[in-house]
């Protein structure tokens, strides 16, 4: 062995060992030159390549787009056949009322004493008819006002999902311009959105999807019948634990109560954790929340009489509100106003409104809504240690910005901002001063995704179990005295059980 390949023996093994110390795999190739010398050549990751994100997360998020378009798109037509239904009805009813108003004039002068008694009764009846006639056609023109506020909003969350998703191509399109590994032109063509023909495909897949949920959605014995013992309010006060800790299990929901018409599609139900007399544990506040002037506020004296439909009365509002965000505590409803960042406290008891505030900077009426839209900007919370206003400001541009306020003025004591995208997530809710986020409104097996603890300012992910079992869950707002979880899924009122971790295992005694 001659000196100088003795000196390429020596440089060959440097560079091997300098390469696995890089990390790079088959760093060498070899060659022959020209001159029948022997080359060799290495190379290491460029940076564009190790700058390419993930292409199978950017697919997959890609995908969930398009289940969430094929939803607003059947959500639309049915909301479009219900409405053009109405329309008929109405016209229908218009004919119908148009002679039954028009009763025929009874003659001065009889010319027998029975015709005229006969004719009088007819009158009679015919008017009480026409009355009828007249609530009906008025409850139509409500849920006909409702309906098409609802179709307002469907097509504005759609056009904001339309939106997403050509971001989300383009992010495509850039990866397959790098010539990032494992991207191929068919898949990037499969995951792109035709609105128009991918509908048909989408629609039929959807209907798979709900003969699949059907399947699997048998309903179990803990829901729907009776009423869970918990609900006994004696023995639901005696089961609730004191203690704080982390949110470690969230139960099957189990279901209420069904809206009746399309104003009660979502909206907001709980129970107060701390009523004021006359009300108690067992009272029950309902608001249906679709519509664009929500003023009515059911209260129901217990869980059978909410069962049943029967609230013990209706409180209207001298302010309307926004959307899902209302929260009752201490005798007080706490709600957003309507196109405005006001916060407003309403005495249930006086039955007038106490307070109105300004949540600083807080965005409203479409800024930065939950995933499923319907206004959800700024939405209440009450937890263990009080209450709490989640929402989003320009400065933060979308993420979580979570506030304690002092129920009493109103003001904001205190304020956090996390890392969150508001939009990127359904729904939340607080638990012991613990921020806890839902991934996917509509997903029937989805998860608790975060977790912001205020205490330590950090928010860690989290993989909760959480099931929208009607598919479009527009409220979700824990009970600190009853340990639960009211939500209100698509019509569906439904309630789940949660389990803490204790204390000392939050701590982690390991
Ligand atoms: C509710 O509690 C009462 C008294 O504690 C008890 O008698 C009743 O059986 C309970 N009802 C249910 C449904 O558990
Ligand atoms: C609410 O009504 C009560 C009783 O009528 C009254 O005493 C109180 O001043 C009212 N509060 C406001 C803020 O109007």
């Amino acid at each position: 062995m001659t000196l100088s390949q003795l000196l390429l023996l020596l440089l060959l093994l440097v560079l091997c060992l300098a390469s696995v110390a890089l990390g790079i795999s088959n760093p060498f190739r070899r060659a022959n030159d020209q001159n029948g010398r022997c080359t060799y050549t290495f190379t290491v990751p460029s940076q564009s390549e190790e700058s390419c994100p993930d292409p199978g997360q950017t697919m997959s998020a890609l995908r969930a787009l398009q289940k969430e378009h094929a939803t607003y798109r059947l959500e639309l037509n049915s909301v479009q056949s219900r409405l053009s239904h109405l329309e008929n009805l109405k016209s229908q009813l218009d004919r119908i009322r148009a002679p039954a108003a028009a009763v025929p004039a009874v003659p001065a002068m009889g010319e027998l004493q029975r015709e005229v008694e006969i004719l009088r009764r007819e009158k009679a009846q015919q008017q009480r008819a026409a009355h009828r006639l007249e609530e009906t056609l008025s409850n139509l023109q409500r849920e006909k006002a409702a309906l098409e506020e609802e179709k307002r909003r469907l097509q504005q969350a759609n056009s904001a999902l339309v939106q997403t998703q050509e971001s989300r191509q383009r992010e495509m399109a850039e990866l397959r311009q790098k010539q990032c590994p494992q991207v191929s032109e068919a898949s990037v063509q499969d995951a792109r959105l035709e609105p128009r023909q991918a509908s048909r495909w989408e629609a039929d897949s959807m209907v798979y999807q709900e003969l699949k949920s059907e399947q699997t959605g048998i309903p179990t014995a803990r829901h729907i019948q009776g009423i869970p013992s918990f609900l006994n309010s004696s023995s639901s006060r005696e089961a609730a634990t004191t203690g704080c800790g982390e949110l470690v299990w969230v139960g099957d929901p189990m279901t209420f109560r069904k809206a009746e018409n399309i104003a009660g599609k979502y909206g907001v139900w709980m129970r107060d954790p701390e009523p004021v007399l006359p009300y108690t544990h067992e009272t029950i506040w309902r608001i249906n929340a679709v519509g664009n002037d929500i003023r009515q506020v059911f209260e129901y004296d217990n869980l059978d009489d909410f069962r049943k439909g029967y609230p013990s009365k209706v409180h209207v509002l001298p302010q309307p509100i926004e959307s899902t965000g209302a929260v009752i505590f201490k005798g007080f409803l706490y709600f957003q106003k309507r196109k405005s960042r006001i916060l407003a406290k309403y005495n249930l008891v006086m039955e007038n409104l106490t307070l109105q505030k300004e949540l600083p900077n807080a965005g409203y009426h479409g800024q930065f809504p939950y995933s499923w839209g319907g206004y959800t900007d700024i939405d209440l919370a009450i937890d263990e240690t009080g209450l709490w206003a989640v929402y989003s400001t320009d400065e933060t541009r979308g993420l979580i910005v979570l506030s304690k306020l002092d129920p009493d003025t109103l003001e904001v004591q205190q304020t956090w901002e996390t890392a969150i995208r508001k939009q990127s997530v359904a729904n939340s809710f607080m638990i012991c001063g613990t921020l806890y986020t839902v991934s996917s409104y509509s997903a029937p097996d989805t998860v608790v995704n975060f977790a912001y603890d205020t205490s330590t300012r950090k928010s860690r992910e989290l993989g909760v179990a959480f099931k929208n079992r009607y598919r479009y869950n527009s409220m979700i707002d824990y009970n600190p005295t009853m340990k639960k979880i009211f939500a209100w899924d698509n019509f569906n009122m439904v309630m789940y059980d949660v389990q803490l971790s204790t204390m000392s295992e939050a701590r982690g005694e390991t």
